[in-house]
């Protein structure tokens, strides 16, 4: 491992409890000599690696089966691959968004939705690689800090593996769909009176005190899992990459692993160049838009962050560093949407027959904004990564329809655009003369 502060190396299993380095503090990446260097012994074959993985898909061997595990050449984390534990994650759908692409005037816009992977988000790729870890090692604890998706993964998967699993979340503030998950998978979930960012700390400090595992990003072997989209994206585009990659950001590791996805394959020969990567925050937790615009990305002010779309309600996010790196190398942009924005677009996604849960959303309204705003041309290809399945949030959804979502300030200007999207379900008498007057009443 590396220090993405103070550049010292590490051995993985010399990792403190709680992932930061013991001198200065800062993040590790996981980092494999010998790739960066050109002709180098341990650089691994382009060609060969493309072939092997494309041939896994046809395989019936568990781990060929599993989106994350089929470009093991890319995550040699693991001294032996049978410890791995998966449930057929990756291998998600890159679906063409048609009418949002029309609405835009954009040739190419698809979707990466992460939200078809087992537990319905994209957690699932970074926790089979990370739980993995933790299960070679004989840890029976496991733990994270969550705003919902997280804890839903990892109970998942901890009890595939037989391993137990504790979850910190913020009380009242994570979508029943995700807290029904942790429950159901036999998870020890405690509810506590403070935000994401007072639940991740408190973790921190109970990991120096216990032999529990943290599973949350912060532990780098959870990103090597979570760069696998990003072989996928590219294999899907036939390795030559889309212009312009847009992720939500909420504690930064996603953005961070994609970033490293693409520079490692392009560092290896893999792909010629790294697409654009863009970060869209909720204007109500939008510390690394603040960092960018108020100091170039060079430290971070938490904020007290407050937005519906609960994934993301993160105020002081731990790999802002990594992230920073991902959008300055890539010339990529960060910034954020409002309330209105978000439901706005949550319900445009929808209307394509796909669905996301809100902060996914956000990945849409950004690049309304970067469209206005001309900084992507109508030529390019833009993909969108929806971080989670639309089931795990369908109180927002709901309320959105019925039109009790939003507070009246917050649709200013925007109230026909909303009620054009909102699709309420209407009480009708049971005869088929009235189910045929409301059918016409809807035609056109
Ligand atoms: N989208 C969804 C659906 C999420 O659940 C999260 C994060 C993000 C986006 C943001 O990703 O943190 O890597 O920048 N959810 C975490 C959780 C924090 O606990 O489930 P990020």
């Amino acid at each position: 491992m590396r220090c993405i502060g103070c550049r010292a190396r590490i051995a993985g299993v010399d990792a403190r409890p709680d992932f930061r380095c013991a001198a200065c503090g800062e993040l590790f990446d996981v980092e494999y000599p010998g790739w960066g260097q050109r002709g180098g012994q341990d650089r691994p074959n382009p060609g060969g690696l493309k072939w092997v993985w494309r041939e896994r898909r046809s395989s019936s061997e568990e781990l060929d089966r599993s989106g994350v595990w089929r470009f093991r050449e890319l995550l040699p984390i693991l001294d032996n691959f049978s410890n791995a534990v998966s449930l057929r994650e990756g291998n998600t759908p890159l679906y063409h968004l048609t009418r949002a692409a029309k609405a835009l005037k954009i040739d190419q816009l698809f979707a990466k939705h992460q939200g078809m992977n087992p537990t319905g988000s994209f957690k699932d790729t970074g926790m089979t690689a990370a739980l993995s870890v933790a299960k070679e090692r004989g840890y029976e604890w496991v733990a994270c800090a969550s705003t919902g998706n997280t804890s839903a993964s990892m109970a998942a998967y901890a009890a595939r593996a037989g391993i137990k699993c504790l979850v910190l979340i913020p009380e009242g503030k994570i979508a029943w769909g995700k807290l029904s998950q942790a429950m159901d998978y036999g998870a020890l979930t405690c509810q506590l009176k403070a935000d994401f960012d007072g639940c991740l700390r408190l973790l921190s400090q109970i990991v120096q005190e216990a032999p529990i595992y943290l599973l949350n990003s912060v532990n780098p072997y959870r990103l090597e899992g979570q760069k696998t989209p990003a072989l996928e994206i590219a294999e899907a585009f036939d390795w030559s990459v889309p212009d312009h990659l847009i992720v939500p950001g909420g504690n930064l590791g996603n953005s961070s692993a994609l970033g490293k996805g693409f520079r490692e394959m392009h560092e290896l020969g893999l792909v010629a160049k790294m697409p654009r990567i863009s970060v869209i925050q909720a204007a109500g937790a939008n510390p690394l838009v603040r960092s960018l615009t108020g100091n170039g990305g060079t430290s971070m002010e938490p904020v007290e962050a407050h937005t519906r779309a609960t994934a993301i309600r993160i105020g002081n996010p731990a790999s802002w560093r990594k992230a920073v790196h991902a959008i300055q190398e890539t010339g990529g942009w960060c910034l954020d949407v409002t309330e209105a924005e978000i439901a706005i677009a949550k319900a445009e996604i929808g209307a394509e027959g796909l669905g996301c849960e809100p902060a996914s959303a956000v990945t849409l309204a950004g690049l309304k904004k970067l469209r206005a705003e001309g900084k992507v041309a109508s030529g390019e290809t833009v993909v969108l990564v929806l971080t989670g399945h639309t089931l795990k949030d369908a109180d927002y959804t709901i309320d959105f329809h019925r039109g009790t979502l939003l507070k009246k300030e917050e649709m200013a200007g925007r109230e026909a655009e909303i009620t054009a999207l909102r699709r309420d379900a209407v009480a009708v008498e049971a005869t088929p003369a009235a189910v045929l007057a409301t059918l016409k009443g809807r035609a056109g």
